[in-house]
């Protein structure tokens, strides 16, 4: 978990317990983000002090335990105590070993337009580990695995979480050793990564967060979510309706201007939308991906009257308004690159990697931050916005500063995220009730520590909702829906060419946070009737799907043939089953769910149906769906608990 070079050259430590202490309250670690302790949860923090007296290197573990939440978040914090400098090569958040079992690792690998896709692989005799070099949580690897007993599934069995609350380079290494025991150690990644630790300094990881079930992979998750909601995200937005949204992108491009953007925003507001989001292509000479970014004012010759203006006639409207940002890059072609190219992170003698056309800006420097702070604030306060996209459109290579010093440049990667959260914490505190969608090319940012920030993260650039089943699953088994930005778009898909009902797009788009982004012009009549009828159901249902509790109901034999999924209402006394048939089949099997988290005595009634069947026979017995033929069917089903009893207490949805 750790490793580091004394100034002797010795890379031995040796840090032996010294003392303990616990205390209430959790942890507020300085520049980076956390789990919060709300007051509400009775949480108190064990310290474990550790020290190496020859190296004159202390070690403080946290663990702060959420004991209501089945949660210990575990961090530490280094303290050179001596007069002698100390370079760190490795510090990891947490290791943990577990004297026994026979384990499946979970992991969340993907690409761009397909990530967190789920994947069980058994520990062998040796390490296997799942991590990223590429200077973002990524989406590659996510900052989150799980450890499985070889028999657990989703709703039985032993399973452990691991969770980063960071967005950089992370590394989960799950290891068997020769004795059978197992070691999870969790962290940042060692590649690229060194710190020196001057006399008196200290060094602080991010938090891991830790959890277990003994109820299957659906305990494991509703433990992540339910923190995650309530103790990651930032508070101000955990109570209010979110909008349902459109977004200009995959309706427009780069191709609008304020009449475009008017006309779509009009017929949105028809349709029941409520914001207009503004995508990519309004500030500096961006009309295509080659140039532009990094200068932060509007394109007047696109926006005449600026977005002031467009604000202001959307609002006239009766929608939100909000606006795409990509914070930290810049393109060659821009203002900005021209006045400051030592601003992004470059290698002397090299010519910097290019994606997407474009640069990374060096967010360890300070004038890199308030320039970003000092532009973002200006157009903020320029038009009434309510929301903003904030996007990051590729990795992170030629990890070079041109500030730091030649011996400090292995503390530029964890230095850029410790700026971007320093400008989010800004751009926070200065608009608080502004909401932030993290975004970055998709999905590949999709981590803890972005949603401290940003209680929404757009899910994937792949908008094919049958893909989006996938995606969306995959990233269900550690985040919540309310966190998955989803939207219904155009039919043939732009990603992948596939042509779906408009009811299989609404139905998963639901289960996140749901919007549209698509040119609505397009839409035939009884489409748009369709679509309207979409946004009623989300309204209503709008508690049940964002706070109920979640459960993934396919089973193995049957997920090559359909995706099911169900939120339940606290009480038990309400849940909405999804289900997406993903290969439809001639004389077919019916499709068979078991139901999750009912009250076995309760009787309860399927909308549109007269039969009563009580939790124990949907739960154990399960519910037949009739035969579902066509393309890519897709039903949503709203059982309601029909007893004198249940009737006394309010259901979720009806909040
Ligand atoms: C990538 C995002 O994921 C898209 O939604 C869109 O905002 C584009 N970037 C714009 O460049």
């Amino acid at each position: 978990a750790l490793k580091t070079i004394l100034e002797n050259g010795s890379r031995s430590m040796d840090l032996r317990y010294q003392r303990h202490e616990i205390r209430p309250g959790g942890l507020v670690p300085e520049g980076l983000p956390y789990v919060r302790d709300q007051g509400t949860d009775s949480v108190q923090t064990l310290t474990v002090w550790l020290s190496d007296p020859a190296a004159r290197l202390s070690v403080k573990l946290y663990y702060s335990v959420f004991e209501e939440k089945d949660v210990i978040v575990r961090a530490a914090e280094l303290v050179n105590e001596g007069e002698k400098e100390i370079t760190v090569e490795k510090a990891a958040s947490a290791s943990v070993d577990l004297p026994y079992g026979h384990w499946d690792l979970l992991h969340f690998h993907g690409k761009h337009c397909m990530e967190r896709q789920m994947e069980r692989v058994p520990l062998v005799r040796g390490v296997i580990s799942a991590g990223s070099a590429r200077g973002m949580s990524s989406h590659h690897q996510n900052p989150f695995v799980i450890l499985a007993d070889r028999e657990t599934g989703e709703n039985a069995g032993d399973c452990y979480g691991f969770m980063m609350v960071y967005s950089g380079n992370h590394n989960m290494e799950a290891e068997a050793d020769q004795t059978g025991s197992v070691r999870i150690v969790a962290g940042i990644h060692e590649a690229g990564f060194s710190w020196r630790l001057g006399p008196g300094e200290t060094f602080f990881t991010p938090e891991v967060i830790l959890s277990f079930s003994g109820e299957g992979l659906n305990g494991l998750s509703w433990n992540y979510h339910r923190l995650i909601r309530e103790n990651v995200c930032p508070a101000r937005f955990r109570d209010v309706r979110r909008p349902v949204l459109i977004n200009n992108w995959e309706a427009t491009y780069f191709h609008f201007d304020t009449r475009k953007i008017l006309r779509l925003a009009e017929q949105a507001r028809d349709l029941g939308i409520e914001m207009l989001v503004l995508d990519d292509g309004w500030f500096g000479r961006r009309n295509d991906d080659n140039a532009g970014l990094g200068d932060w004012y509007v394109n007047e010759e696109k926006l005449p009257g600026g977005l002031k203006y467009l604000a202001e006639e959307i609002k006239k409207l009766g929608l939100k308004f909000g606006l795409w940002f990509e914070p930290e890059m810049v393109n060659e072609d821009s203002e900005l690159y021209r006045n400051h190219p030592d601003w992004a992170l470059k290698d002397p003698d090299r010519a910097p990697v290019m994606m997407r056309n474009q640069l990374v800006l060096d967010m360890s420097r300070q004038d890199v931050q308030d320039y970003l702070f000092d532009s973002m604030h200006a157009i903020l306060e320029s038009a009434p916005i309510d929301y903003v996209k904030w996007d990051f459109n590729r990795s992170v290579a030629n990890v070079y500063s041109a500030l730091l010093p030649q011996d400090r440049q292995g503390e530029t990667p964890h230095r850029f995220i410790l700026g971007t959260y320093a400008l989010l914490e800004r751009i926070t505190a200065a608009h608080p009730e502004v909401m932030i969608e993290g975004c970055a090319g998709g999905g590949g940012r999709f981590d803890a520590g972005m949603l401290f920030y940003c209680p929404q993260i757009w899910c994937s650039d792949n908008t094919d909702c049958i893909a989006r089943l996938k995606i969306q699953k995959g990233t269900s088994y550690g985040y919540p829906v309310s966190t998955m930005g989803s939207h219904v778009s155009a039919s043939p898909n732009h990603q992948t060419g596939r042509r779906t009902p408009l009811a299989a797009r609404g139905i998963t788009a639901m289960s996140g946070t749901f919007g549209y982004e698509l040119d609505l012009e397009r839409l035939t009549e009884e489409e748009k009737e369709t679509v309207r009828a979409q946004i009623r159901e989300f309204h209503r249902y709008y508690w049940l799907i964002q706070k109920g509790r979640y459960y993934r109901l396919d089973r193995p034999e049957t997920a090559d043939y359909f995706t099911a999924w169900e939120f339940v209402s606290e009480d038990g006394l309400e849940a909405l089953v999804s289900l997406v048939v993903t290969d439809v089949r001639a004389n077919p099997e019916f499709p068979f769910i078991r139901l999750q988290g009912l009250r076995e005595d309760v009787l309860y009634r399927a909308e549109g149906t007269d039969l009563l069947i009580s939790g124990a026979a949907l739960m154990y017995g399960g519910y037949t769906l009739p035969a579902q033929t066509g393309d890519y069917p897709a039903v949503q089903i709203h059982f309601t608990a029909d007893t004198q009893d249940a009737a006394a207490r309010p259901a979720q949805s009806g909040q």
